[in-house]
């Protein structure tokens, strides 16, 4: 059984992804070709935001859209300590302070009640993580921000088509950032990302951004990088495209299932909550256990991949560790102590969802 079951998307869009690499193979326009404009037009489309400008990675998404609001040194940026590095190490990057907010225990997202506490008059942005596919508060983080004039950047790494109150992930705020790795709900063959907006001076900034800052050729009028996604990764997202709302219900199908299934097994082992005016795409199905090592060690052993998103919280990293000395943020640690991830993907059977949770429920009771 795969973690992530990649290998049977591919058989089931093979023709299309063929056709759409032959394409770029056959046209040769392996950077900004037709693929860049046609796919950013209809992830824009499909978000519900007026801009879209793809780039390299998320993580580059995420450095651009820090670049074009000229966040810089000095300047301080409120994001969780429960998430992937890159969310806060492209702030550290631009010489900036990371500001660290902690989690919610129940969908280990920011806890957004909490923010404004951390706003000072150095804070330039939010940036919320929408993690394992679920929106984090928007409304109430816009709310903050709106209060003390901050643009807020949702990193929707994780969330590309989940929803908050019927909007789409990506359009919720100012900026919305997403991965398109290729374990992401919607990923690539390689890396990829996109930057989502409705302001149009934003979204010419990101472009420029994006070619080293150029805006003509050879035209530097801005500090930029080379940030762009390739023809051929634009190509594999197009050709998911036609797939990807009957993969959006699949995964949410088979996430409520999950909650059924393993609702018996509480308190010792507890999904991540989704609140009710949100839907989670489920980048990852992740669980609480209260004996995790004990449970990967078991699941190991019965043949069921398992992956721990996040061992550590930010501040907790060796190479952060020094600028947050004296600082806890103890639902996240206790999150990083708690958290596992179960196996899921679009082409997750059924049968081998129940043999999971039939071998989750084995462990616990040799774990008794
Ligand atoms: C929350 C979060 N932010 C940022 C990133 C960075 O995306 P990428 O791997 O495409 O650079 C990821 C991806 O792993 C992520 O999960």
């Amino acid at each position: 059984m795969d973690f992530i079951d990649l290998k049977s998307q591919y058989r089931a869009l093979k023709r299309e992804v063929d056709e759409r690499i032959q394409r770029v193979l056959d046209h040769g326009q392996y950077i900004l070709g037709p693929e860049i404009g046609e796919l950013e037009q209809k992830l824009a489309a499909h978000v519900g935001a007026r801009h879209c400008v793809t780039v390299a990675s998320g993580t580059e998404a995420l450095l651009i859209a820090l670049m074009a609001l000229d966040i810089k040194p000095g300047d301080e940026v409120i994001t969780t300590p429960f998430t992937f590095i890159a969310t806060a190490e492209m702030i550290v990057l631009l010489g900036a302070k990371a500001v660290l907010v902690d989690a919610e225990e129940d969908t280990a997202n920011i806890d957004a009640s909490k923010i404004a506490a951390a706003i000072t008059p150095r804070t330039r942005a939010i940036m919320p993580v929408s993690l394992y596919g679920q929106p984090a508060d928007m409304d109430q983080i816009n709310a903050v921000a709106a209060r003390h004039g901050i643009p807020v950047i949702e990193d929707a790494a994780q969330s590309f088509g989940a929803t908050y109150k019927g909007r789409r992930s990506c359009a919720l705020s100012a900026i919305g950032c997403t991965s398109f790795f290729p374990s992401k709900p919607l990923g690539c063959y390689g890396d990829g990302g996109a930057i989502f907006t409705d302001d149009a001076a934003l979204a010419q900034a990101m472009r420029e951004i994006r070619v080293h800052g150029q805006s003509g050729r050879y035209n530097d009028t801005r500090i930029g990088v080379g940030g762009r996604m390739d023809s051929m990764q634009c190509a594999v997202v197009l050709a998911k495209l036609g797939r990807f709302d009957w993969e959006l219900e699949r995964r949410r199908a088979l996430g409520r299932r999950y909650d059924e299934l393993l609702a018996p097994l509480a308190p010792r082992v507890r999904p991540i909550k989704v609140r009710p005016d949100r839907t989670s795409v489920y980048a990852q199905y992740t669980v609480r256990a209260t004996d995790r090592a004990r449970l990967e060690q078991e699941l190991k052993r019965r043949g069921i991949p398992t992956a721990v998103h996040y061992p550590l919280s930010l501040h907790q990293q060796p190479a952060y560790a020094a600028q947050y000395r004296g600082q806890s943020f103890p639902v996240s640690e206790k999150l990083a102590r708690e958290v596992i991830s179960l196996p899921m993907s679009a082409d997750l059977r059924e049968s081998d969802q129940d043999a999971i949770v039939a071998a989750i429920g084995q462990s616990l009771r040799v774990a008794a």
